[in-house]
């Protein structure tokens, strides 16, 4: 008996150093150890035999069996140990490929400055607040000290839905909502799409604006000139100065245009701002007592306003030379903006 278990184990031993698959593998082990083995076999055999005998040939078998169990596992994980590295060298990356492009989306430079003021102002501030583009005459106008009949409706080439409903021409319609909804302090930051008759190298007749507006008891102008000088040194960089030229809008007394040292030039004077030095970038003053009358505001009340035009200000920063650009949707453009 122990002869033929040597014989057995030597024979078994030998097939499985010629197994290099798990395939292979598991026909061995039915083979080996399966209920129609050999070594089954011996095993059933082994209640026949003497107690001495019985003692030793199952110590054999267990032995046998155990070490060919060990030898099985080894094999198995050396096995799969293959299999993973194949599978890895299999789907490894050829580094030497050209990458797949990925398309990424820009944002559109009138959202990028727009941002870009709304961040400005926040640290002073002001909220953002909207209004409707489609405005009543008497926010647009009538209540901006505009009345009918006032030659100041002919700056603004306004689109008319009815007698009193018109596409709003500016922002500043938004000025009156505000402060009939809420009592001073008021300090907003008004942003948003306008609408004129309007079409050529720097009209279009949609555009976009912000509107600021800071209203409270003893309001000055100065005040109006150093937030604008804060403002416009954050948009065009530390160096930049502005200059206020006296100007008219219905809805502020005293009125003013501002000019900030030229972007192109550097104030040197050149062909962007006609050897002046300078860019006019935004409308404002000190808001009309009229005004206030139409939003019952008391007498002690000042605060000032201004107005800008979003597209303008990217122009500047970006030296885009033609308003149109903004509005043809050319990803050749729009992706050339960070
Ligand atoms: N609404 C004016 C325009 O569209 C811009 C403007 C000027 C707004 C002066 C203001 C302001 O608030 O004070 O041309």
């Amino acid at each position: 008996m122990k002869e033929r278990l040597k014989d057995l184990e030597k024979g078994l031993i030998g097939e499985l150093a010629l197994v290099d698959n798990k395939k292979d593998l598991e026909s061995f082990k039915v083979k080996a150890l399966g209920r129609k083995s050999e070594l089954q076999q011996i095993m059933k055999s082994i209640g026949s035999l003497g107690p001495e005998e019985k003692r030793e040939t199952g110590i054999l078998v267990n032995g046998l069996k155990s070490g060919l169990q060990k030898k099985i596992d080894d094999l198995e994980s050396r096995l799969n140990e293959q299999e993973k590295q194949r599978s890895i060298s299999a789907e490894s990356v050829d580094v030497s490929l050209p990458g797949r492009h990925i398309r990424l989306g820009a944002l559109h430079p009138v959202t990028i400055v727009l941002d870009r003021v709304r961040d400005i102002f926040r640290p002073l501030g002001y909220d953002v607040v909207t209004g409707p583009e489609i405005e009543h005459d008497f926010y647009n106008f009538e209540a901006l000290n505009i009345p009918p009949e006032h030659p100041a409706r002919d700056m603004q080439d306004t689109f008319y839905i009815h007698d009193s409903v018109v596409l709003r021409t500016h922002t500043s319609p938004i000025q009156i909502r505000t402060m009939l909804k809420a009592k001073p302090p008021v300090r907003i930051l008004a942003p948003g799409r306008v609408y004129r008759s309007d079409y050529d190298i720097s009209h279009t007749p949609m555009f976009h604006q912000v509107e600021g507006l800071f209203v409270d008891r003893g309001v000055r102008f100065s005040d109006l000139k150093g937030t604008l000088l804060y403002f416009a040194r954050n948009m065009f960089g530390e160096e930049t100065n502005i200059r206020l030229r006296p100007s008219y809008f219905p809805f502020t007394e005293p009125s003013a245009e501002v000019d900030v040292t030229c972007v192109m030039c550097r104030g040197k004077g050149c062909r962007l701002c006609k050897d002046t030095g300078w860019i006019e970038i935004l409308g404002c003053g000190m808001v009309h007592p009229n005004v206030f009358g139409h939003v019952g505001y008391p007498d002690d009340i000042t605060g000032f306003a201004f107005g800008m035009g979003i597209e303008r200000i990217a122009m500047l920063k970006y030296r885009i030379s033609d308003l149109r650009m903004f509005f043809e949707n050319d990803v050749r453009f729009l992706e050339q903006f960070i």
